[in-house]
């Protein structure tokens, strides 16, 4: 894992100062590849770059490339047309940095769960690649979220320091949902929030919904959402489909939704959702229209947390 209290440093200097490295990125490209939708990763993303000199080109390659081809060895003669072996390469002639979006299928947890999209650019870029979301992580966005927890607890303690504080509780609970969706918000949210290590974290969903043990070991884990949410300072509200019977979805249970009687059980906790969200399923219009979110606020951030990413990667090793 990165420094993370580092980047997020770096993100709220760049908040406060947007343009102070309006030329680290000046001559340098960056290429955003969209295999997938996205309205706040690839907005931010080139905010960012902007932001640092950069020349950005956004490729929406999933509904305007060629299909590309993945797989080893594979004999195409089916419906892809380019193999990313071919086509990387000349994207990292093109570009000095890679971004790349991409889903999982939900269809073959292995095959998810290896990264092959991601990992074959990066293989063949022969330039650095950043994540944009993959099959199973969400990094920028759980760099955000650290940082918009980091800003909130520096708003309510501007005396806080590291170490001296209650430590906080952040609660992460899986919502209902209308259709399958990954885990990568999830596992990434987890994997960041254990590895910062500067609150008591618990994870809360239905039977049947665990996430990879690779991600929430350290956390503690219930059923009861109820007994979860008591005390949190923060909630970070999400669905995600099954991990161990792979990509389903089994309970649809409305009374997952977070509302504001349930936000009651908590210590006027602060919510979160990465959005896009399904309102009055995910989350009601009460939480998300009421002060204790911090949805936009979160999002708004997206910018920050890419452009510290972003120029960490630009700056010369010494
Ligand atoms: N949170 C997030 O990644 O939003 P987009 O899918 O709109 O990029």
């Amino acid at each position: 894992m990165p420094d993370i209290n580092g980047l997020v440093q770096k993100a709220l200097e760049y908040k406060s100062d947007s343009l102070k490295n309006k030329k680290l990125g000046v001559n340098k490209r960056i290429g955003c590849l969209f295999l997938n939708p996205s309205m706040r990763t690839r907005l931010s993303t080139q905010i960012a770059a902007q932001n640092l000199g950069m020349d950005i080109i956004v490729f929406n390659v999933g509904s305007e490339g060629w299909a590309l081809e993945f797989e080893e060895e594979a004999i195409m003669s089916g419906k892809t047309v380019e193999h990313v072996k071919d086509a990387a390469p000349i994207m990292g002639k093109y570009f000095d940095i890679l971004a790349i979006r991409t889903f999982p299928s939900l269809k073959n947890r292995e095959d998810d769960y290896s990264e092959l999209f991601i990992n074959q650019f990066a293989r063949y870029a022969g330039i650095p690649v950043v994540s944009l979301e993959s099959a199973t992580l969400h990094p920028l966005q759980s760099l955000t979220d650290v940082m918009t927890i980091t800003e909130e607890l520096q708003k309510s303690n501007p005396q806080r320091s590291r170490g001296k504080n209650r430590r906080s509780k952040i609660v992460l609970t899986w919502a209902p949902h209308v259709k399958p969706l990954p885990q990568c918000v999830a596992n990434s949210f987890a994997q960041w929030i254990n590895a910062w290590g500067e609150a008591e974290f618990v994870i809360t969903y239905p039977e049947d919904y665990e996430l990879s043990k690779e991600f929430t070991n350290g956390a503690t884990l219930t059923n009861d959402q109820d007994e979860a949410l008591k005390g949190a300072d923060f909630v970070y509200v999400k669905n995600w489909s099954t991990y161990t019977d792979y990509g389903k979805i089994y309970c649809n249970d409305p009374e997952w939704m977070l509302t504001n009687e349930k936000l009651r059980l908590t210590n006027n906790a602060k919510v979160m959702h990465c959005l896009p969200v399904r309102r009055n399923v995910e989350l009601s219009d009460e939480v998300l229209d009421g002060p204790n979110s911090l949805v936009t606020e979160e999002a708004a951030n997206r910018v920050w947390a890419a452009q510290a990413v972003l120029s960490e990667i630009l700056t010369p090793i010494p």
